[in-house]
């Protein structure tokens, strides 16, 4: 753990904060400058649980990706789990993913030739936050956690795309990080593995983590608290969501 990366437990308690400041990303080429991000400004409280609407290529991934410390802005100021993003250099931003972010991809991104659970310690063992002896036990209880434990011991591609997604999202909090992010994460599974990958990421909440979701489903929206909605790498509205079936506006989201 490099000695930049502050474990302190003061840090720690606010750590899952966010906050950009004038944030923007463009991108050159041969046709011009192009932003997607434009000048966003936003503060996300620590355990919010927040999705990210809007078009296609309205900015939505780059905003996810600036946040989790995957893509640089071009300017602007960011705050993610207690670190100025925009002043670490390309170590220490690796170095802060690993720490403080977990991330859960459209097409679950698991390791092929290994088992979920071997999944979930590679994680470990690239970061080496939690303790070498404790990895093999704290694989089995997330993968618990999550509804997969009995298959464990199984590869990838022996499982259904939401069991993956689930070992994907036991993964993503193998290192105990202050946020989750997902980017579409249910852009591949059926209406009701996505209900159900969609609940239990916003259940992270209750578990002290700030979780941030892409979807441009609406009908998933209501797993949430908060919707941002982008357009031209602009957030254009920033609202509870449309409706509110299934009562989780009403269930309370603290530890
Ligand atoms: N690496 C890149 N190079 C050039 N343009 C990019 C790059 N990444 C994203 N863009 C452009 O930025 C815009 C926003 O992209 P993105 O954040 O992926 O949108 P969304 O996730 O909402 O579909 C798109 O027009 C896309 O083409
Ligand atoms: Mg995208």
């Amino acid at each position: 753990m490099p000695k930049h990366i502050n474990r302190s437990s003061s840090l720690r308690a606010e750590s899952a904060a966010i906050r950009l400041r004038g944030v923007s990303r463009s991108f050159s080429s041969p046709a011009g400058v192009f932003h997607a991000l434009a000048d966003v400004d936003v503060e996300i409280a620590p355990r919010e649980v927040v999705a990210i609407a809007g078009p296609s290529g309205s900015g939505k991934s780059t905003l996810l990706h600036v946040i989790a410390g995957i893509d640089r802005p071009s300017s602007g100021q960011l705050w993610t789990a207690g670190q100025a993003l925009h002043a670490l250099n390309e170590d220490a931003l690796t170095a802060f993913r690993g720490r403080h972010v977990g991330i859960v991809f459209q097409f679950f991104q698991l390791l092929p030739t290994l088992t979920a659970l071997e999944n979930l310690v590679v994680a470990m063992d690239f970061v080496e936050v939690i303790p070498a002896r404790q990895r093999r036990a704290r694989a089995l209880e997330l993968l618990e956690r999550v509804g997969v434990r009995d298959q464990a011991n199984k590869l990838p591609t022996a499982l259904s795309g939401g069991q993956q997604q689930r070992v994907a999202i036991a993964r993503a909090l193998a290192n105990d990080p202050a946020l989750v992010v997902a980017d579409e994460p249910t852009g591949n599974l059926d209406s009701r593995s996505a209900g159900q990958i969609m609940t239990l990421l916003a259940d992270l909440g209750s578990l002290g983590k700030t979780v941030l979701v892409v979807t441009h489903a609406l009908e998933l929206q209501r797993h949430f608290q908060r919707v941002l909605e982008l357009a031209d790498g602009r957030i254009v509205t920033d609202r509870v969501p449309p409706f509110t079936l299934g009562g989780r506006r009403d269930e309370p989201c603290t530890a």
